[in-house]
């Protein structure tokens, strides 16, 4: 499939959401043509921080009718994938860093009936994800390091993002790369151009600045497509 070809979808990330107001602010993302949410899990262990678990994932999978991809920025993740497809998980991304067996978690993903997806840390190489690639519905690269919203996108992630297309195209056309991490007008074009299809937005879509609805339109505006 050609770039021009590609839907390219936008995620927002609840991670920057007003946890007050989290019911509405899934209704706006949802009306103003969000494709999906992207729910960002942190154990305090694998990042240095600690967000949201199973009680929010269960709350938003009931306040949208979206996919909700789930991050999970935690150590040994293969012991959690039945409770977060149970909670609502429809997509489950692990990190290559965090895993020992990964084909296996990934497998174990497949079993709960959820898609399965692999991230890299910005410092890892490409190469780790060689031979999962056959296996998985998602690629998630990180073009921050994980653990918090609102850091500033990392340039050289770009040329890493189009070598993993390379290698998706090779190994597993079907398969979708994502990427996160300061994601905003002025990188998501670069992001798009490099060969991602999946795009998660925090700050750039949850901010005092403009409305969900308007910065998802400037976003979309900015990819150009
Ligand atoms: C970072 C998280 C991201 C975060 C992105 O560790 O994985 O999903 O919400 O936030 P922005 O888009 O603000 O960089
Ligand atoms: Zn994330």
């Amino acid at each position: 499939m050609s770039d021009a070809q590609r839907a390219v979808w936008i995620g927002p990330s609840v991670l920057s959401a007003d946890f007050l107001r989290l019911g509405e602010q899934l209704a706006e993302v949802a009306r103003a043509g969000a494709d999906y949410i992207h729910f960002d899990v942190m154990d305090g262990n694998f990042v240095p921080n600690i967000s949201v678990g199973l009680p929010i994932l269960e709350a938003v999978r009931q306040g949208t009718s979206l996919p909700v991809d789930v991050h999970l920025m935690i150590v040994e993740p293969a012991q959690w994938v039945d409770a977060f497809r149970e909670a609502g998980a429809d997509r489950i991304t692990v990190h290559v860093e965090a895993s020992d067996h990964l084909h296996r978690v990934v497998q174990t993903i497949e079993s709960a009936g959820a898609l399965p997806g692999v991230s890299l840390n910005p410092a890892t190489p490409v190469s780790a994800i060689e031979e999962v690639v056959p296996y998985v519905g998602q690629i998630l690269v990180m073009s921050v390091n994980p653990g918090f919203g609102g850091q500033s996108f990392i340039p050289t992630m770009l040329d890493k993002i189009s070598r993993v297309r390379e290698l998706i195209d090779r190994k597993n056309p079907g398969c979708r790369l994502e990427v996160d991490g300061g994601i905003n007008t002025e990188t998501i074009a670069g992001v798009v151009a490099a060969g991602a299809d999946t795009i998660v937005a925090g700050t750039a879509v949850f901010n005092a600045r403009a409305t969900v609805a308007e910065n998802l339109a400037s976003l979309r505006s900015a990819m150009g497509r």
